[in-house]
């Protein structure tokens, strides 16, 4: 019987250049072909900035670091998504609810939201399931009302769109992923989104491993600006 995959790597003599390119200038990890795709990613999606990560799951976990969330907290997600939209939210020492999913969109059901949230709810995780958004602008609206932040999960969703807009350029950041199953891959790879400069310097410093000490921090905490790395450690996930 012939196996038909569900997604492979569309590999031409292009890609394989670019790489011999990238190996034989000696610059394997941060670098100027880096920030071009950093660059390139942001204006595609229609944001300010770009933070290439080692995975989807980085650029989650990074997020969740920069906004504060962390232990006695809660964020709120989807049962119906890849298992890093919540295991995100449980390295940081927080904990996922899920809210059920609407049947038309199998995304996340908006009307359900606000009855999940606590005063220990400091986010909403929207995922862009099969590059189908949810109803974002309902949850825009609910985040509001309950100063929630929003980490718009667009691991599956580059180049889609809601009411004419980029996926992933909703809420306060969003991540793509660039596993091989993805509309673009790198092999393994992320980016995080966002026009917000603080979200980015935060996420910028992690990405070094903390080595700018002055982000070392998370937006919430009151040493964002002062401390240096040894007092705020980057999460244990391997950025890049
Ligand atoms: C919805 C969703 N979120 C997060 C991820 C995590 O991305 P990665 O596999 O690059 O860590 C994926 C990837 O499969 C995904 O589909």
């Amino acid at each position: 019987m012939e196996q038909i995959n569900l997604s492979s790597p569309d590999i031409t003599q292009a890609e394989i250049d670019a790489v011999t390119e990238v190996l034989r200038s000696g610059r394997l990890s941060l670098g100027p072909k880096v920030e071009e795709f950093e660059r390139a990613v942001a204006s595609y999606v229609g944001v300010k900035h770009g933070i290439a990560v080692s995975s989807g799951t980085t650029g989650l976990h990074l997020l969740i670091r920069a906004l504060g969330v962390g232990h006695g907290h809660e964020a709120i997600s989807t049962p119906y998504s890849f298992v890093a939209s919540t295991n995100c939210v449980m390295f940081e020492h927080a904990r996922p609810v899920l809210v059920d999913i609407d049947p038309e969109t199998w995304n996340i059901d908006p009307r359900q939201i606000e009855a999940a949230i606590t005063p220990k709810t400091r986010a909403i995780i929207p995922v862009d399931v099969f590059g189908v958004a949810p109803d974002l602008d309902a949850i825009a609206r609910i985040a509001a009302r309950h100063n929630l932040r929003i980490i718009e999960d667009s691991c599956e969703a580059l180049g889609a769109k809601y009411k004419g807009k980029m996926l992933g350029s909703f809420g306060d950041a969003g991540v793509f992923g660039f596993y091989p199953n993805k509309q673009i891959t790198t092999g393994e790879g992320g980016m995080i989104v966002t026009n917000d400069g603080d979200i980015a310097r935060l996420c910028q410093s992690m990405q070094l491993r903390a080595a700018i000490p002055a982000w070392a921090g998370s937006l919430t905490s009151a040493s964002a600006t002062t401390t240096a790395s040894a007092t705020s450690p980057v999460p244990s996930a391997r950025c890049r």
